[in-house]
Parts: C-alpha cells; sequence; structure tokens
C-alpha cells in the first residue's frame, strides 16, 4: 500500500480519556489500518488536516451533562456530513453523539459496569452479519444512558436490563455502541469493529511496517539536507537502537552515534550492546569510557534525587563535549539529533482534560537521563513518534535489529545507581550486584520465563547479616530479587516464581557471589512500592 492509500484509509480517534483509547488504536493498527488518536476536543482544522475516512469518539469518565465535560470541536457534525466520513461513538462516545444531536441521556438507574448480555434488535448497519434475537456479551462501563435518540436514529441492540447497547444513523453515517468492542471481556467486538471498517465503511487494509519503514526513511531523507549531520545517544536500549538503525539506513555515517559507559551499567553490558550495534548493526558508534567521570561524582552521596541528578549532568557533559568533538572533526555543527520517542509520550504529552493522566513530560524528565543540553540548537528527529512498542519491536525486526535484543528488559537511565540504595562507590557493591544479577537474568532466561517478565534484576541490600558459609559464620551482604509483570510499568505485579527456581537460585548466588550471604524476594505490587527501589 502506498503512501497515498494509507492516508486516504486513516482512522482518527478522538480521545474522551478512556483508559482503552490507546487500545482502540493498537487493535485498529493490528488490522493493517493506519490509526492515529488526537484529543477529542482539538480543533476542527487539525481534525480536518489528517483527512480521515472513519472517526471514532472515544469513551471517557465524563457524563455529558457536567459542566466541563468534553466535546468534539463546533463544526464537526457538519464536517463529517460533507466529507461523508463515518463516525462511531463508544460508550461516552454515543452519548456526546446523541445528546449533541437532540437526543436526551440521562445519569442511568441501573448503571452497568462489567460483562452484559446484549441482544441484536436489527439485522443490519452494525450487525449486518448478525440476526435478530442474537445474544453476546460485552463490557459496559457506563453511568448514564441515551433515553431519547435523535432524529433518524435507530436502536439496533438492547442490553438484558434494557438499555441501549447499539444505536445507528446509515443515512447520516452514524453509528454508536455503548459498550467497549476494543476489550477482551467483549469477545465479538472485534468482530463488530471490522464489520464497521471493512462492510460499513469500506476502509481497505494494508498498512503494514515495511510501508512505515519505506516512508520514514523517504521522510529522514527529506528532512536532512545533503551535507548536515545528525547525532544520537544510545542507551543499549530499544527504542533508541531502533531509531539509530532507522536514520543510519537512510543517512549512512553522517549519523554520530554515543554509548556512554557510566560505571553503572549491567555485567558485561558495554561489550554486548557495542557487540550488537557494531556487528550485528553496523552503527557508527563511539563508546565513551566515562566510569571513573561518574563514579567519583557519586562518592559518597546517599539521596535518591541527588544521585540521579549528577547522573543526569554528567550525561549532559559528556554529550555535549561528544558533539563539540565531532564538529570539530567535521568542520560543522551537527545538525540534528535523534530520539527514540514512541506513540504514547506523544499522546500522553497533552491528555484530554478530566482523563486523571498527568502531563507526560514531567514523567519523562524524570525518567529521562537528564535530558540533553538546551543550548545546542539541535533539530529534532523523531522516527517512532507514530509507533507504539510492540510496533517499533517489528520495525527493529524488518531492519535486522536481533531479536533477543529486542526483547530486552527496560533498563533505568540511572542504571544500577538505582539499584543500590545509598553511596553505589562504597567496598564493591557495584561488582557484587552485577554477578547477583547476571546469575539472576542467566536463570530466567533457562527457565524459559524471560518473555514472560517485563523487568527483573537483582538490587544490592546495603546491610550486612549473620550467615554461616562452610564452618565460618560470615557478616556479608544481602540481595533481593525483583521481577514483575506489567504492560507499561505504570502497574506491576510481583512474578511468581516455582519454588524449586527460587531455592536453586539461591544457593547458586550464594555460593557464587563473594560477599553475599543471604538472598531475599521482594512481593510488592506497584503501586504501593515502585519497580526500581531507587
Ligand atoms: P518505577 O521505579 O518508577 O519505574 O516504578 C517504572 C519504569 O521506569 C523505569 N525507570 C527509568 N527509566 N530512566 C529511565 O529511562 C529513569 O530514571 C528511570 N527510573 C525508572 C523502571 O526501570 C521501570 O521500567
Amino acid at each position: 500500500m502506498d503512501a497515498q492509500d494509507v492516508k486516504s484509509n486513516v482512522v482518527l480517534i478522538l480521545d474522551f480519556g478512556s483508559q482503552y483509547t490507546h487500545l482502540i488504536t493498537r487493535r485498529i493498527r493490528a488490522l493493517n489500518v493506519f490509526s492515529l488518536c488526537v484529543n477529542g476536543t482539538s480543533s476542527l482544522k487539525s481534525i480536518t488536516d489528517l483527512n480521515p475516512r472513519v472517526i471514532i469518539l472515544s469513551g471517557g469518565p465524563h457524563s455529558v451533562h457536567a459542566p466541563d465535560a468534553p466535546c468534539f470541536p463546533p463544526g464537526f457534525i457538519e464536517y463529517v456530513e460533507a466529507n461523508k466520513v463515518h463516525v462511531l461513538g463508544i460508550c461516552y462516545g454515543l452519548q456526546l453523539l446523541v445528546q449533541q444531536l437532540g437526543g436526551e441521556v440521562r445519569v442511568g438507574e441501573k448503571q452497568e459496569y462489567g460483562r452484559m448480555e446484549i441482544a441484536v434488535e436489527k439485522s443490519a448497519g452494525l450487525f449486518g452479519y448478525k440476526n435478530v434475537g442474537d445474544w453476546q456479551t460485552v463490557w459496559m462501563s457506563h453511568g448514564d444512558e441515551a433515553v431519547k435518540l435523535p432524529e433518524g436514529f435507530e436502536i439496533v441492540a438492547r442490553s438484558k436490563q434494557g438499555i441501549v447497547a447499539a444505536v445507528e444513523n446509515p443515512t447520516k453515517r452514524l453509528y454508536g455502541l455503548q459498550y467497549h468492542p476494543e476489550v477482551t471481556h467483549s469477545p465479538e467486538g472485534m468482530e463488530t469493529l471490522k464489520y464497521f471498517l471493512f462492510d460499513i465503511c469500506g476502509i481497505t487494509a494494508g498498512w503494514k511496517m515495511q510501508d512505515v519503514l519505506d516512508e520514514e526513511l523517504k521522510v529522514i531523507t527529506n528532512t536532512v539536507g545533503p551535507t548536515d549531520h545528525v547525532i544520537c545517544a544510545l542507551s543499549g536500549g530499544v527504542d533508541s537502537t531502533v531509531a539509530a538503525t532507522l536514520v543510519h539506513k537512510a543517512i549512512g555515517d553522517r549519523l554520530h552515534c554515543v554509548f556512554v559507559d557510566n560505571g553503572l551499567l549491567r555485567w558485561q553490558e558495554r561489550e554486548r550492546v557495542m557487540q550488537t550495534f557494531e556487528s550485528d548493526l553496523h552503527l557508527p558508534v563511539t563508546c565513551v569510557d566515562a566510569v571513573d567521570q561518574f563514579l567519583s561524582k557519586l562518592k559518597g552521596v546517599t539521596e535518591p534525587e541527588k544521585k540521579r541528578k549528577i547522573i543526569g549532568n554528567e550525561f549532559i557533559n559528556i554529550f555535549d563535549a561528544f558533539a563539540h568533538d565531532l564538529e570539530q572533526k567535521l568542520g560543522t555543527k551537527p545538525a540534528y539529533l535523534v530520539q527514540g520517542t514512541l506513540y504514547p509520550d506523544v499522546i500522553e504529552s497533552c491528555p484530554p482534560p478530566g482523563s486523571g493522566r498527568t502531563h507526560s513530560h514531567t514523567i519523562k524528565s524524570h525518567h529521562n537521563v537528564g535530558g540533553l543540553p538546551k543550548d545546542m540548537k539541535l533539530k529534532l528527529i523523531e522516527p517512532l513518534k507514530l509507533l507504539f512498542k510492540d510496533e517499533v519491536r517489528e520495525l527493529g525486526k524488518i531492519m535486522g535489529v536481533p531479536p533477543a535484543f529486542l526483547k530486552r528488559h527496560p533498563f533505568p537511565g540511572p542504571g544500577l545507581a538505582v539499584r543500590v540504595p545509598g553511596d553505589v562507590t562504597l567496598e564493591n557493591r557495584l561488582d557484587i550486584l552485577r554477578r547477583a544479577d547476571e546469575i539472576f537474568i542467566q536463570a530466567i532466561k533457562d527457565a524459559g520465563i524471560y518473555d514472560a517478565i517485563w523487568q527483573a534484576f537483582a538490587v544490592f541490600m546495603p546491610v550486612l547479616t549473620v550467615g554461616v558459609q562452610g564452618d565460618q559464620r560470615t557478616h556479608s551482604y544481602a540481595i533481593t530479587l525483583r521481577a514483575v509483570t506489567s504492560q507499561d510499568g505504570m502497574t506491576a505485579d510481583w512474578y511468581y516464581f516455582d519454588h524449586k527456581f527460587l531455592a536453586d537460585l539461591s544457593t547458586k548466588i550464594c555460593n557464587e557471589v563473594p560477599g553475599v550471604n543471604r538472598v531475599l524476594l521482594d512481593i510488592t505490587s506497584k503501586p504501593p512500592s515502585t519497580i526500581e527501589w531507587e
């Protein structure tokens, strides 16, 4: 499918704050249809500029009667009608359509949350592939309900409790579902969504990752001038690696990457990632050995935020020096900076009102490695900014990034400094941690459970306890094992290991890591704790 076909088959989601909005976008993309998500209160121009073929109004936590209830912009209904755009309102989206077009939405007497049975009342439109009287289970989450439909609308499905579950006005191409078809708790939901997109709206599927790659390469080549140079800081993680690989494909060795060994990396991390960068991906990478620079600044520092700040500042200093050296060498200033920003960061950076989501830039600045020098005046290239994490992995795969690398667990920018509470430079704490961590990760890989875990790591406990090893009493440190499952790192549960696995692991760590005589397991979810220990 060429770029023009993709552009004429865009499904746009107007986000009114539902926790499922990203999921709708991802599910539609999984059908090989390009889908974007913008704030539900965006201006009409920002909507029309995207020239969507279909618009989905998402759910949201509001009542349409609330004084601050978000709404699509003035002129929206006239625009969709004039341009023959199909619209599907989901939950709040349905209620908004009903209310804005002159129907009535009332605070429901029987609020419906969770699983619900609905029956088809009309075998046409949204349920053209069903029979009247067919039942299905769906996932509801609403307090309000549509009690009077606007002119031209009909009810096509109703819940067991008699509440409107699906409505439509086919003449005006307006549709609504009171439930969430995008969640797995609505087992037939995707079938309905597919029927809506392909049979009702006539969408053509065909968007695929190879097209994204081709298009991105074109965009980068057209953006970066023929003599411009580009820099990129590689963290060893998936996003920056995939972004750099993409830019390298477009402009070759006018890309200059830097990888910093700050002394806070995992066991043999530097050797391992440099091997991938150089041998597998042929990326031009300068590896800066800044171990002493970082560790001398961290000496004696125990306060977590202070440690983060020091690390962030050192990264900036090193990046600055790298860019200046490069300028000297090339005789010209690098013009662009590559960043591995992902789509969720872009969406989250302007959350819809009342969604309960915070401005992600605050989260990012905390989680970014201190940011980059502000006075550099580099223009940004963010080639992944329309992709979700799993799509980035797919893109990496077709560019030849090794599959094992693409599945790596996330690793925090400040590295092992957030896994050694207190002063990281005392004794050989980092060494002890690295050895124990490596044994843990290797055991997880050997057991075939690495991919089932979001993140696993060891934490150094700065406390000496008594033990007995051989015939000797010992006074050694403890290691805590942390492994969590999660969707996005925002919430997490601890991973339930097999007891035999844990017992063997504990023995191995105590036997093979000098200075450790005790192994603990962290059994706390997030919240109340966080994933890292700081
Ligand atoms: P917490 O500890 O806040 O971590 O539950 C959530 C996720 O974020 C990662 N993390 C970081 N990532 N720089 C990063 O790039 C950081 O400073 C940072 N701090 C935490 C953490 O590993 C987990 O995946």
